[in-house]
């Protein structure tokens, strides 16, 4: 598997670096809401598993954590198809803030849905939090409130990432070798 890799582009360290840092904004920009007990964080299944597991021990704060699944890049493909699937709603998103958590910006196409269906759903604020944003022409525009790295427009798997299911376990964001890629 780590024979597939082509070359690291995130390390670890630097990783968890950023991680901390997102972490004290956050606490600083939602530790009043948090306290009054207005907020959910909702990570994005399963791309943002380990941002979201390192990122919420970053936040001594209260806030219930209600994943969601959505699915845009099915099987082995590296382009956005539009969303393919999706689970329902978490409960109690009416007056709530919500925080949203994902791997990466792409085409948009993801999260400007969820925005649409949290507003729907009667969220009072809906914030957006991504480990990474892609250099890339969007479908959608979204206004990402916190961002861990930007990245040039390549299709990278690791920390959550993957490529058709696989290589999520990388500890690195990692570009693979055109040849692991068909
Ligand atoms: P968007 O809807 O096009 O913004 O795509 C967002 C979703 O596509 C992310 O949550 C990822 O699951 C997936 N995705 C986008 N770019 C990559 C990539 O480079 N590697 C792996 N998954 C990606
Ligand atoms: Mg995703």
């Amino acid at each position: 598997m780590y024979g597939d890799i082509d070359r690291i582009l995130i390390d670890r360290d630097s990783i968890a670096d950023r991680v901390e840092q997102l972490g004290t904004q956050l606490v600083g920009d939602l530790g009043g809401v948090a306290d009054a007990g207005n907020l959910i964080v909702v990570p994005v299944m399963t791309g943002s598993l380990f941002f979201t597991a390192d990122l919420v021990r970053q936040l001594p704060l209260a806030f219930r954590i209600q994943p969601i699944t959505i699915s845009s890049y099915p099987g082995r493909s590296t382009s956005s198809q539009g969303i393919v699937d999706q689970s329902p709603l978490p409960p109690g998103i009416s007056g709530s803030t919500v925080l949203i958590v994902d791997d990466i910006l792409d085409s948009g196409r993801t999260l400007g849905h969820l925005d649409t269906m949290l507003r729907q759903a009667g969220a009072a604020d809906v914030r957006f939090c991504v480990l990474l944003r892609k250099d890339t022409a969007r479908a959608v525009e979204v206004d990402c409130n916190y961002v861990g790295f930007d990245i040039p427009e390549t299709f990278v798997v690791g920390y959550g990432l993957d490529y058709d299911g696989l290589y999520r376990n990388i500890p690195d964001i990692a570009v693979l070798r055109s040849s692991a890629i068909e």
